[in-house]
């Protein structure tokens, strides 16, 4: 008989995202009359723009046609649209790149995962605490890890805790790592990190010779200035880091599925005899192998996000979503609850009213406000006693779960 993967068996149970839907599914079965608002999972609401619409149908009827269909792709995506995505997302920033460094995909969940495969077993890796959970997952299940021991952490990977104290910012490893996974705008928490603290990181793995792996998903929800929308704003970023973007929350492509991973030729690791090698080739290999590429269509549309008009109709949706992420901060601080996040991204952090644990809270807020949100402690331990909200849905959804919320907790 077939050997399992035995790494799987240290997981936890289930997914956050799908162990949060059973509880819903069981709720709604048992009380068919409740309005249930979700914010939990952060999935958009929004359907996509008209400009992206029209060049995802127009992108469909040159399918139909033989003079224009198209089979195959690049595996790398189009050079067409990452050239447009360098124009429109990076250059504007100061950012420089090559078609050749950046590959567009199915999702920077996907990415974030699947970037595993070019680096050793061996590699030490810290992710933050709380973190989104596929970073942690993914290392446990390629057998970076030992068991969960008793805190709630898995031995052998390293957890940077993000605590009220430090701001939600993590601390520095405290051992000497290779891997160091960093998302800012910070899914769970929503906090950012300015220039100088980005800054101190790309020195530091410079300095410690270790890769930050970037995941930018949520820079479009950035509304202060001067906070860094992109890892390569900061000098010595091409040599040490990796980023990860996506259109789903952006551009509403959660259905869709469309994002990119940038890896710059600089950026080198070594070989077992010692020599240096380019992750961008390993990387180009490992996508030629097992990826076939972005559908035509998709990266049509995707290239339609950064048309004027495109952008136009997609930040409208970005300013709506961060509308509701003002209300619901708002509306839960004039409660008393205090609240982190929210306003650089689409989620709100929030500590649990009258020190309940997470999934107590969970459960209240479903029983008794019927919102759901996700419990702090499925993105590690340091997320117990908090709990995220997500600013994707429609704006009377958000006002009603705040009314409920408040008329519950509020003074
Ligand atoms: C989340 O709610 O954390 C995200 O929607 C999950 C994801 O992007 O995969």
């Amino acid at each position: 008989m077939a050997r399992i993967n035995d790494n799987y068996l240290k997981l936890q149970a289930g997914y956050l995202f799908p162990e949060i839907s059973r509880r819903v599914s069981e709720f709604t079965q048992a009380n068919p009359d409740a309005t249930v608002i979700r914010l939990g999972i952060g999935d958009v609401t929004k359907p996509l723009v008209p400009a992206v619409l029209k060049a995802f149908h127009d992108g469909v009827d040159e399918m139909a046609d033989a003079a224009t269909f198209h089979g195959y792709g690049p595996e790398q995506g189009y050079d067409w649209c990452a050239q447009i995505i360098i124009d429109k997302a990076y250059k504007p920033l100061g950012v420089e790149l090559k078609t050749s460094e950046v590959f567009i995909s199915d999702g920077s969940k996907c990415d974030s995962a699947n970037i595993l495969d070019i680096f050793d077993i061996s590699n030490k890796v810290a992710i933050g605490d709380p973190v989104y959970p596929v970073y942690n997952d993914t290392n446990v299940m390629v057998g970076r890890s030992g068991e969960l021991n008793s805190k709630g952490y898995y031995e052998g990977l390293v957890y940077m805790p993000c605590t009220e104290e430090n701001g939600f910012n993590p601390e520095f490893p405290s051992e000497k790592v290779d891997l160091i996974y960093l998302c800012f705008p910070n899914n769970p928490t929503g906090t950012v990190a300015t220039r100088e603290q980005l800054k101190a990181w790309v020195d530091y793995a410079r300095e410690n010779d270790s890769i930050i792996l970037f995941d930018a998903a949520y820079e479009a929800f950035i509304t202060e200035e001067d906070i860094p929308h992109s890892i390569y704003e900061i000098e010595g970023a091409r040599e040490c880091a990796i980023e990860f973007r996506s259109f789903s929350k952006t551009a509403g492509f959660t259905g869709v599925r469309c994002g990119l991973t940038v890896i710059p030729e600089e950026l080198m690791g070594t070989t077992a005899t010692g020599e240096k090698y380019s992750f961008n080739k390993l990387w180009n290999r490992r996508q030629s192998t097992k990826f076939n590429g972005v559908s035509y269509p998709v990266q049509k549309a995707a290239a339609a996000v950064y048309s004027d008009e495109g952008w136009a109709q997609v930040k409208e949706i970005i300013d709506y979503y961060m509308a509701n992420a003002q209300i619901i901060r708002e509306g839960l601080t004039a409660a008393g609850i205090t609240c982190y996040g929210g306003i650089n991204a689409p989620y709100i952090w929030l500590k649990t009213p009258e020190g309940m644990t997470s999934w107590d809270f969970f459960d209240k807020l479903l029983n008794e406000c019927f919102v759901v949100g996700t419990p702090g402690s499925g993105f590690g331990p340091s997320g117990e006693g908090y709990f995220r909200l997500s600013a994707f849905g429609d704006r009377e959804n958000v006002e009603t779960a705040v009314q409920r919320i408040r008329e519950k907790w509020g003074k």
